[in-house]
């Protein structure tokens, strides 16, 4: 079996890429990038892979039974028309399988909302193309508060406006390991999967990050219009709607997702308790 993996210079990209390396060979493995440099560590061949450009997918997939699509970074309404060009250049290209990293999210009324409502629309494209599919839908990424450290430290709190809502966090790397699975298996064909980890609050997350760092950080709940204005002081109009947007949706309760991981990767998720030890180790 051969497979291609688009965005391959992205780190979800990537870890998917050294998943599949690790169960079929390098020579199995094809990667697509815009930026085709930043993923020669991998030792793949690599094509141009632009979401913009459905030709460069035509002649990426020449050969290839099986597509992992990430989605896109764009605003919501362009990465509809470049996951398309991915979807259709996969069917003409005579592809089997197609395999899609959507996102959680019950329906809210957030300024995150677009987002999921774009990766909705996705989902349904690939599920109308007549090509056989499986769908992941990514928890968030715990990753990025860890990568914050700094930041909060400075501030000695993590300030946001999710209050007690429990959010269904997941690591890149166990969102690799699942979607190779789901890549290789058929028979999690024709399923859409939460690939999440255990549901917690952000005072469990601000707890975990205190035992790992010895910090003595607090966690302090502000409105969520607040949280939205200091969000696109900080981070200008577009990335503010959504980051606030996120920790809205987690207040109302709309990240708080019965998991599948199991289901889609064959075994159990990591605890937070061993993520969290395995940090504190390294
Ligand atoms: N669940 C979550 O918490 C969460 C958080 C953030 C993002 N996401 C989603 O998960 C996806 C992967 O995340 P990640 O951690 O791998 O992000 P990342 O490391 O920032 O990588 C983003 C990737 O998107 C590529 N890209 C952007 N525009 C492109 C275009 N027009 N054509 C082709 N490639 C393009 C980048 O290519 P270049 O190397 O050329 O820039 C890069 O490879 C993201 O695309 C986003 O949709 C999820």
């Amino acid at each position: 079996m051969k497979v291609a993996v688009t965005s391959v210079s992205g780190q979800l990209g990537s870890a998917i890429a050294q998943q599949l390396i690790s169960k079929i060979g390098k020579e199995n493995v094809v990667g697509t990038a815009r930026t085709t440099s930043k993923a020669e560590h991998l030792g793949i061949t690599l094509l141009p892979g632009d979401y913009n450009s459905k030709s460069d997918f035509v002649t990426a997939f020449n050969w290839i039974d099986v597509v992992m699509i990430l989605s896109g970074m764009d605003a919501p309404e362009r990465r509809v028309e470049q996951h398309r060009n991915i979807i259709h250049a996969a069917r003409d290209a005579d592809v089997r399988k197609i395999v899609y990293t959507s996102i959680v999210g019950d329906d809210g009324n957030s300024t995150f909302d677009a987002i999921v409502q774009s990766n909705r629309q996705t989902e349904q494209d690939i599920r109308k193309s007549g090509l056989e599919w499986s769908i992941g839908r990514n928890g968030l990424y715990i990753e990025p508060d860890v990568e914050y450290m700094e930041t909060y430290k400075k501030d000695g709190k993590i300030a946001n406006c999710a209050s007690d809502g429990l959010c269904s966090y997941t690591t890149r790397n166990e969102l690799a390991y699942a979607y190779a699975q789901m890549m290789l298996n058929d028979d999690r064909n024709s399923q859409t999967f939460n690939l999440t980890g255990e549901a917690i609050t952000q005072l469990q997350l601000t707890g975990y990050l205190n035992s790992t760092f010895g910090t003595d950080l607090v966690y302090e709940e502000m409105t969520p219009e607040t949280y939205l204005a200091f969000q696109q002081k900080v981070n200008g109009e577009f990335l503010g709607k959504i980051i606030a947007g996120i920790y809205t949706k987690i207040r109302n309760g709309e990240f708080n997702i019965q998991s599948d991981f199991k289901a889609a990767a064959g075994r159990n998720h990591l605890t937070w308790e061993d993520y969290f030890n395995t940090l504190k180790q390294s």
